[in-house]
């Protein structure tokens, strides 16, 4: 079978994101029940941008699997002195069961996966973060009981990896999925394109809209992400602030509404600290879900590549 890689959310169809959702669950109840890497068989886990819980997250889940992670931050590598990720592609697929990258552009990660024979699996490009989303989804079906029929939306910047992530992810998930955000700064219409698509088979819904009050009204789950990502330093983020996940807008949602989101916050800005901090918040179990989410996402791809 061709070797499967995860650099998008709807890289998994709808029937294997339930299945890699339900290993997470698994993975969460028996933490040191699945071993897929013992030997230790290695996997390289690069960082061409900063990170904390998805570095955490890897190595730990890498270990707890029986494997080795092998952290190397690009810089520090031939690959940030300019030698090709081809190259580095068909040397990493010799010595290691998979590949996790955090990169900017997308067709960075896409190159890496056309040229080796390992899964590669998205830590975050400019355009995607589908680890994130399997976290968030865990989260949700923690919080809520199921996924499908439920109303996530996001608020913010609607532009970036978590508003496109969220988009496929939920869709995918077959739920409706609400991004309020500037109309001068609107998601990637391909990418809400494909949303739609997968939407309308999955029974779920896109809604994309300028009015944060339209996008909040009755939602299940509220989230949002920094208004300045990663090499976006400088941006002005003025147009964001009637975006603003504070009380006002919870007060528009669902009363058993919960709230998420990636980390790291940025309290005042995009999310109020009463929010972040209240009883409404699920980021703390959003966080320690990457672990789960993201072992049973390798016990699947290692599965499905042998
Ligand atoms: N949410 C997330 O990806 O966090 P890090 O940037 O710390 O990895
Ligand atoms: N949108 C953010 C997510 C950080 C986890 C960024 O790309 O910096």
């Amino acid at each position: 079978m061709a070797v499967r890689h995860f650099l998008r959310d709807d890289d998994l169809a709808p029937a294997e994101q339930a299945e890699v959702l339900d290993l997470a669950a698994r993975v969460k109840r028996d933490r040191f029940g699945f071993r897929p890497l013992e030997g230790p068989r290695s996997v390289a886990v690069l960082f061409d941008k900063p990170s904390t819980r998805t570095r955490l997250s890897f190595a730990a889940g890498i270990a707890e699997l029986g494997g080795h992670p092998l952290i190397m931050e690009t810089g520090t590598s031939q690959l940030g002195r300019g030698e090709t990720i081809a190259d580095t592609a068909r040397v990493l697929e010799r010595q290691v069961a998979a590949i996790v990258w955090r990169t900017g552009g997308h067709e960075r990660i896409e190159e890496m996966a056309a040229g080796t024979a390992v899964p590669v699996v998205n830590a975050l490009t400019d355009a995607f973060h589908p680890c994130q989303i399997l976290a968030d989804l865990q989260t949700v079906q923690e919080a809520k009981g199921g996924l499908a029929g439920a109303t996530l939306a996001y608020f913010g910047d609607g532009a970036n990896n978590m508003a496109h992530s969220y988009l496929l992810g939920c869709a995918t998930a077959g739920m409706h999925v609400r991004v309020g955000a500037p109309a001068a700064l609107p998601p990637d219409p391909a990418v809400v394109a494909r949303a739609t698509e997968i939407a309308a088979a999955t029974g779920g819904s896109v809604t994309v809209t300028d009015d944060p009050a339209k996008a909040a009204a009755g939602a299940d789950v509220l989230a949002t992400d920094t208004w300045v990502s990663m090499g976006q330093e400088g941006k002005d983020t003025s147009l964001y602030e009637p975006y603003a996940v504070d009380e006002d807008l919870l007060a528009l949602a669902d009363p058993e509404a919960v709230v998420l989101h990636c980390l790291p916050a940025y309290r005042g800005k995009e999310v109020a600290a009463s929010v972040l901090d209240g009883p409404r918040s699920r980021v703390w179990d959003e966080a320690e879900n990457r672990l789960h989410a993201q072992k049973a996402l390798l016990v699947w791809l290692l599965e499905s590549a042998r």
